[in-house]
């Protein structure tokens, strides 16, 4: 079904095995993954239901670690069974397969309870951020209109519970009481003690097409996009994982991305686990030493970051990284920005291994372009993986051409047919269908293929703005601002940045009555940290009296980034620390 991986070690460059690579025959995976009834595809079945029916579920599947390295554990079969439990405590909750359960907890173990007990009952599992503020969390509610939602007390508290009242579809709150103490308060329930009351209940027989997961991603204009995947994701996670990580059983698999991003529903939540491997999930912040000793003491097979926390890294020199250097991994990979030559060569000498750029978009639902062990080109985003069909494209308006010179730049697209492709873009129908020409997905993305075959990422299409690895829409971020009375009118674009890549930065023309100056920043920028939450608000303010606008009225944000770019260093304003992509919004 899957080739296996070529012998040769991951820094061999070579493509010459590439054309082994046989073309993968989803249908096949997708045949070994059904169930519970024939015909029918469910991702916790095709996970957990499956490896505990086969006599498997004794193995290790979640190692979690506390913020004081307290580790807790959960076998396959103990998962599944917690899971089931949830199912039923979900559909007494009134939740029908096709609704949306919101999840609220940072990364720890109830994630995965929470993840398969929704998918077990049918219904849609929507991460949510939590490094987002009230306004960002308010938006994503609204459009998932989930009818219930997890979170840990703390999170829930601080950041949902003032929004209930304009939440109307938000029915129940299932709170994770802080180290397992139990909730009060008469808006929510307790998560852990349902659970436990709970009986287990049957993993519901959806279809593939089924809705399974909702993730958020940024849109240039408009409110963020709701971007559904169905069950069918589970077969291309399952296989890409195997492909690029050359995932084998056991292996031990951390990935380090929040959950309110697809890498981590996709590669820390389903295809370890659907690989028979064994996840780590650090619920602690960016700390060098404690990373290291993670990769070390939990014997790590696979790591699976970005390139903003290897730059972060890196940062701390070789002498801390050789301390750790007798480690147990065999595959390094990074996604979300372009992962330049010097990475990669760093991962060789400090980890042992070098770092694989691999290629994906939440849109896709799983990776399709990579460097995969044994033919990789540093400073590549790699080849289409076998069963993906990609091009590079020249588009007007709704035409498409290929563009089949080499090195020559046009829009990544790819063959509608992967598996794991989105199925919609809640409430915006148009713009779903907008988003395939001739059967084509259009990414988007700008690149260029070299003679080898191999990608090269050359920027975006649009004014999408890439910080610590994610991806910011400036209209967000516009729009929070505007709510501060002192905003006349804002334009926000992403300044480039040694660590993170880019930056958000914001102009401001100011309302009659407001004079600029460093009090009115410091109330903009804590105001966008209060609204928007660390992960979305502007790192400067600049005041403008005019904005730069085009002959149609538009603010120039090219116009923008050329001022952002021009401003001195000693101009900005930074709140608080933003550790290696994780954002310290306590
Ligand atoms: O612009 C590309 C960039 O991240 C975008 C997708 O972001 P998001 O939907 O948030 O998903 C991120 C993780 C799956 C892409 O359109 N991107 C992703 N990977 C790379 C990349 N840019 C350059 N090189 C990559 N390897």
């Amino acid at each position: 079904m899957v080739p296996p991986m070529s012998g040769q070690t991951p820094s061999e460059q070579c493509f010459t095995d590439a054309a082994s690579l046989s073309k993968t025959d989803w249908a096949e995976a997708r045949q070994a993954l059904t169930g519970p009834q024939p015909g029918s595809l469910n991702i916790a079945h095709a996970v957990l239901d499956r490896q505990v029916a086969a006599g498997r579920g004794d193995r290790a599947a979640v190692l979690s670690l506390g913020r004081r390295y307290e580790k807790r554990r959960l076998s396959v079969a103990q998962l599944a069974d917690q899971a089931a439990r949830l199912a039923q405590v979900l559909t007494r909750h009134g939740i029908v397969p096709g609704d949306k359960v919101a999840v609220l907890t940072g990364r720890r173990i109830e994630l995965y309870v929470a993840a398969f007990g929704a998918w077990k009952a049918g219904a849609v599992f929507c991460p949510l951020f939590s490094a987002f503020g009230p306004g960002p969390l308010k938006s994503r509610l609204e459009l998932s209109q989930a009818k219930v939602l997890i979170a840990t007390e703390d999170l829930y508290r601080r950041k949902v519970a003032g929004l209930r009242a304009s939440l109307p579809d938000l029915v129940h709150v299932l709170l994770i009481g802080e180290d397992g103490q139990p909730v009060a308060g008469e808006d929510a329930e307790d998560f852990n003690a349902l659970v436990a009351a709970a009986t287990p209940a049957a993993t519901i027989a959806t279809q593939a097409e089924d809705p399974a997961f909702l993730h958020f991603t940024s849109g240039t204009t408009g409110t963020p996009k709701g971007v559904l995947h169905s069950h069918s994701a589970v077969v291309a996670q399952t296989l890409t994982a195997r492909l690029v990580f050359g995932l084998q059983e056991d292996d031990v698999f951390w990935c380090t991305a929040d959950p309110g991003w697809i890498t981590n529903t996709a590669y820390a939540l389903i295809a370890p686990l659907a690989n028979g491997c064994q996840v780590v999930v650090d619920e602690a912040e960016f700390d060098p030493r404690r990373w290291y000793g993670i990769l070390k003491d939990e014997k790590v097979n696979v790591w699976y970051t970005t390139p903003t926390n290897i730059r972060m890294m890196m940062r701390y020199g070789a002498a801390l990284a050789r301390v750790y250097k007798e480690n147990s991994l065999r595959v390094a990979a990074s996604v979300g920005e372009p992962l330049n030559p010097e990475a990669v060569a760093w991962g060789e000498k400090a980890l042992g291994v070098p770092f694989l750029d691999t290629w994906w978009q939440t849109e896709t639902g799983a990776i399709a372009i990579a460097n995969c062990p044994g033919r990789a080109k540093a400073g590549s985003m790699g080849m289409p993986l076998p069963g993906v069909e990609a091009a590079v494209m020249s588009r007007e308006l709704t035409r498409i051409t290929p563009v089949d010179q080499p090195d020559e730049v046009g829009e990544l697209a790819l063959r509608a047919d992967l598996p794991s492709m989105f199925t919609a873009y809640m409430g915006e129908g148009a713009h779903y269908d907008s988003s395939f020409v001739d059967g084509w997905y259009l990414t988007g993305d700008l690149v260029r293929r070299d003679s080898d075959g191999c990608y090269w990422f050359v920027g975006r299409a649009d004014d999408m703005i890439k910080s610590a690895s994610h991806t910011i829409g400036p209209f967000e971020v516009e729009c929070g601002l505007m709510d501060h009375p002192a905003v006349a009118e804002i334009g926000v674009v992403g300044k480039p940045d040694l660590l993170l890549r880019e930056v958000p930065v914001a102009f401001i023309s100011l309302n009659p009555g407001f004079e600029p100056g460093e009090a009115l920043r410091v109330e903009l920028l804590t105001f966008a940290r209060q609204c928007l939450g660390g992960a979305l608000a502007p790192r400067e303010i600049h005041f403008v009296d005019a904005m730069p606008k085009t002959t149609t009225g538009k603010i120039l944000r090219r116009a923008l980034k050329a001022k952002a770019v021009a401003e001195p260093e000693d101009d900005e304003l930074i709140l608080a620390p933003v550790h290696a992509g994780r954002f310290d919004d306590e």
